[in-house]
């Protein structure tokens, strides 16, 4: 039987775990939760004082126990934090098998449909639409790839593919690379763009480019310094015909990625597949290492949330 004492004492105990490493890397934005109590199948992500939750646990439970967990959750978090029942937003991550994944939410909280938070992470601020789409625009688990690039970026060009809201290139802009961001959703590179302005980049040095990746590797004749790529795990048309698919694809995307990389330069590839099994084709011709161990974040619980590798030329 779930208890609404312990989900607490655990909120309390985790926010206490992260409060030193929040103030040493300047961030704003953290997981608080993931399923540490099996009655309790959420994910709490925290951005700035808002608390999203998003549930995980089986279709097949009672929705009167569910409704009675949502509201110890949302009781939880108003007590321990004094925030207002608002800005503790529950949200539903359901299996996807066709196009809905990145399409607008429909909640309770339409009426805040269009409101911004502006949340800070070492030394960058980012734009959030808490209320409008189901990933709200920062992906937590991604944070020290950012811390990462932006350590390294001092004079190079970095290109962003699947750049979604940019914030891998506003961190590499802010270390003083140059940088090209592409996606194929014009409303995320308008959104990458307010964020590179409210970080006061000037864009001379940056290009965002709306444009299906794919497309763009085979006309660009540029060449990088550093090349990251974090694609969808799928991802189709409107006519629901299925475009990509990252374990039968990440091979070519890859590779057609590595003509435009430097003889110096490096690729970060990321996916959050959880199944994802690299290609042994790259392994044989290119210079390689997985890198997830430094990759996932001190506030993540899950080891899974995503694999990461770094390539280089061989010679
Ligand atoms: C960053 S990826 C998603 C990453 C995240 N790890 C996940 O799996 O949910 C999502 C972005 O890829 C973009 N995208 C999807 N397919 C694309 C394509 N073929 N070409 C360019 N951008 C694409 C979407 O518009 C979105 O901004």
């Amino acid at each position: 039987m779930a208890n609404y004492e312990e989900l607490y004492n655990r909120l309390k105990k985790n926010q206490k775990k992260r409060k030193p490493f929040l103030k040493q890397l300047e961030i704003e934005a953290y997981r608080l939760y993931d399923r540490d109590i099996p009655a309790y199948p959420y994910v709490i992500d925290r951005y700035q004082d808002y608390f999203f939750v998003y549930e995980k646990g089986k279709k097949d439970i009672d929705r009167q126990l569910i409704f009675q967990h949502q509201k110890d959750v949302a009781t939880a978090i108003e007590e321990l934090f004094g925030v207002e029942q608002e800005k503790i937003i529950f949200k539903k991550r359901e299996e996807k098998s066709g196009k809905q994944q990145y399409d607008k939410l429909t909640t309770f909280h339409s009426r805040n449909s269009g409101k911004e938070i502006i949340v800070k992470e070492g030394g960058a601020k980012f734009i959030l639409k808490p209320f409008d789409y189901l990933d709200v625009g920062l992906f937590l688990d991604h944070r020290p790839i950012r811390a990462k690039i932006k350590k390294i970026a001092q004079g190079k060009k970095l290109l962003n593919l699947f750049s979604y809201t940019s914030s891998v290139s506003v961190h590499a802009a802010l270390g003083g690379a140059q940088t090209i961001s592409v996606d194929k959703s014009k409303k995320y590179l308008e959104w990458s763009k307010q964020n590179f302005a409210i970080n006061d980049i000037d864009l001379s040095n940056h290009q965002f480019v709306a444009a299906d990746t794919f497309e763009f590797l085979d006309m660009c004749l540029d060449k990088f310094d550093i090349i990251f790529i974090d694609p969808p795990t799928f991802s189709n048309e409107k006519k629901k015909q299925l475009l990509f698919e990252v374990e039968k694809d990440h091979e070519m995307l890859i590779a057609k990625s590595m003509d435009l990389l430097r003889p110096e330069g490096i690729l970060i590839f990321s996916t959050n597949k959880r199944t994802f099994k690299l290609s042994e084709k790259l392994k044989e011709i290119l210079w390689w290492s997985e890198i997830t161990k430094k990759t996932i974040p001190f506030d993540f619980d899950d080891k899974k949330i995503h694999y990461c590798f770094q390539f280089q030329h061989k010679e």
